[in-house]
């Protein structure tokens, strides 16, 4: 959620931390501060909002400073103020903490700091770490901090310097991430891989009660008793466009544009001689054929890409598919047998309750299978299986490509069921596999105009309220095409199964009320041509996702959005870049900032 920044070496810390930030500005953007080390203690600023403001609080600071800690924040506990954001200090102002995670006992230590005499300032859970850290401080860094993070509980990533040893970071790490690495001018520690210096591609993940301490002369390891580690270092290919907008607008549009090669990348070698391959799945075909019952867990549009998958898999492998949010089935009794698959799908792969479900999942017995975008993440190394979905690096809080990478990776997964429960033949996979693989011109096809996408949004973009409705499949990818509205324009939206308006929603509709219906060519469209007109004469604008050369609709919709004919089972992946795009131009034409929506952050480390 918040971001995490550290450097210690020869050149100048403030634009390191700066630059850092920037970087790391998606995961968490109400305000910033950074601590860096001067002979004559700490220099420690704060501010709130973004980080242009810190940087410009900064101008005049950090001289000659090669040694400091940054943060950006996503308030959980007290709300955003400089008196909130990190790094919080000690007492006495020499030692300084930034942390992400939530410490769940904060209030008890805090009851035990105050009582020895400690003055608190904020109202984080944080500051209690820099106290604890002053209370065990005997000239030691590592060691006090060693101490401190014994008394935690909870999620904690932690960098802490302290005005009494030069040159000095510890770093520490419990359900947390955080990444290190070193090049030839010094060590770097952050959050995400992305805010470590461009030309370190051998990084170290630390692992849960691992510290580290980070000096000039290099990084040492050890557990939380002290024994030293040898943590393993992982070589990875850093892509340095990554964060770099490359002239489109924002990072959203950016990312909707990748999609082609997305689809292209997480396709790419999985069809081997003829036939499908999903080797990491590590289950034979006769195992496969065993399973009888599917949970897909997941939290936001990783869990719209399940409610997707659940038409396939039922559809092709005739399993029984349930999707569950992943906070919610953390703290249910779910029915789990060695025959159940539990995939776990996640961009990220660090969302706090996604990790705890499927702990609790692999504890009961089902062999758990991730879908996941970073190579490495806690989940993808928590699970027995995962494939990567290939989106690379995605910055924009409002997820697009990853979605589309998992849609395409799940159709992958129901596609193997199928085949293994013998319900698709090897031939009828390869034909399905080629016109999978053919969405990726189709969306280049969406993608190259625009402009009616665009003119719908703009009709729309003065409206309070809006419904997407559909059908089957196309039911479940409204849910995120109005996620994505809410998201980033803070317009309302509500997704319904189309058949359910007159049940309800439809009380709401007035002239000019936005329903945004998907009414794709499948065995429902008429269905779903029915629920459109109700809307319509009552007064609605209906924007319609129909399919090319459908004409008929135009008599019903005022503005038509055309995808290009495909199986009905992949137009998720057709329909959702339209949905994507119509939400961006509307979020764009009401003055949004779509790369960082208030009070959302990319990846929810936190319960
Ligand atoms: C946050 C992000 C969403 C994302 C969700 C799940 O809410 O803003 O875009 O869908 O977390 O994240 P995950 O990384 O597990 O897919």
């Amino acid at each position: 959620m918040c971001g995490i920044v550290g450097y210690v070496g020869s050149l100048p810390v403030k634009d390191i931390l700066i630059n850092g930030l920037k970087r790391l500005e998606y995961r968490g953007y109400d305000s910033a501060g950074v601590a860096m080390w001067q002979p004559e203690g700490l220099e420690v600023v704060h501010r709130v909002g973004k980080v242009a403001n810190l940087e410009e609080a900064c101008a005049d600071k950090g001289a000659g400073s090669t040694c400091g800690i940054a943060h950006t924040r996503w308030a959980t506990h007290g709300r955003p103020s400089e008196a909130n954001a990190h790094p919080h200090v000690s007492c006495d102002g020499r030692i300084a903490v930034v942390h992400n995670g939530i410490i769940e006992n904060y209030a008890e230590l805090r009851e035990e700091l105050l009582a020895r005499g400690h003055a608190f300032r904020s109202d984080t859970d944080t500051e209690v770490v820099a106290h604890l850290v002053e209370e065990y401080y005997e000239g030691d860094l590592l060691r006090a901090v060693r101490a401190a993070t014994r008394r935690l509980v909870g999620a904690y990533g932690l960098v802490v310097t302290c005005a009494d040893e030069a040159q000095t970071l510890v770093v520490a790490r419990k359900d947390s991430p955080i990444v290190m690495g070193v090049n030839d001018d010094g060590c770097y520690v952050a959050s995400d891989m992305v805010a470590l210096a461009k030309d370190i591609s051998d990084i170290v993940v630390l692992e849960d009660y691992q510290l580290a301490k980070l000096t000039p002369a290099g990084m040492v390891f050890c557990g939380v008793d002290g024994e030293a580690i040898e943590p393993e270092v992982i070589h990875v290919e850093r892509d340095l466009e990554e964060a770099e907008k490359g002239g489109y607008p924002d990072f959203m549009m950016k990312e909707i544009y990748e999609q082609p090669r997305v689809i292209r990348e997480t396709l790419d070698g999985r069809m081997v001689n003829g036939a499908l391959s999903i080797e990491e799945l590590d289950l034979s075909v006769e195992e496969l054929s065993f399973i009888d019952r599917v949970y897909i867990i997941a939290c936001g549009t990783s869990y719209h890409a399940g409610l997707i998958a659940k038409n396939l898999i039922e559809g092709w492998a005739r399993i029984p598919t349930e999707v569950e949010v992943a906070s919610e089935f953390r703290y249910r009794n779910p029915i789990i047998t060695p025959s159940t698959l539990v995939v776990a799908v996640s961009q990220s792969g660090e969302t706090a309750d996604t990790k705890a479900a499927i702990s609790d999942a692999r504890v009961r017995g089902a062999k758990v299978f991730a879908i996941t975008n970073v190579v490495d993440s806690s989940i993808a190394r928590e699970s027995d299986g995962v494939i990567y979905t290939k989106a690379k690096k995605e910055i924009s809080v409002a997820s697009t490509k990853s979605f589309t990478g998992q849609v395409v990776s799940l159709t992958l997964l129901a596609m193997l069921l199928g085949q293994s429960k013998g319900r698709l033949s090897s031939s009828q996979i390869r034909l399905m596999f080629r016109e999978l693989a053919d969405t990726a011109g189709q969306v280049e096809e969406i993608l190259s105009d625009t402009s009616v996408i665009e003119r719908a949004a703009l009709a729309c973009k003065d409206a309070t309220s809006a419904f997407y409705i559909g059908r089957g499949i196309s039911s479940a990818i409204c849910y995120e095409g109005a996620l994505k509205l809410k998201e980033i324009s803070y317009l309302h939206a509500e997704a319904y199964a189309a058949g359910e308006m007159k049940h309800g929603p439809i009380a709401l509709i007035h002239e000019g009320f936005p329903v945004v219906t998907v009414a794709t060519k499948s065995p429902v469209y008429e269905k779903t041509l029915s629920n459109l007109q109700e809307s319509k004469t009552r007064g609605a604008l209906i924007v319609a996702v129909a399919t090319e050369g459908d004409e008929k609709i135009k008599e019903y919709a005022d503005y038509v959005l055309y995808v290009p004919k495909v199986r009905n089972e992949f137009s998720p992946i057709t329909v959702s870049v339209v949905l994507q795009l119509f939400a961006r131009y509307i979020a764009v034409a009401r003055g949004c900032n779509v790369d960082q929506p208030r009070n959302l952050a990319k990846s929810v480390t936190v319960e």
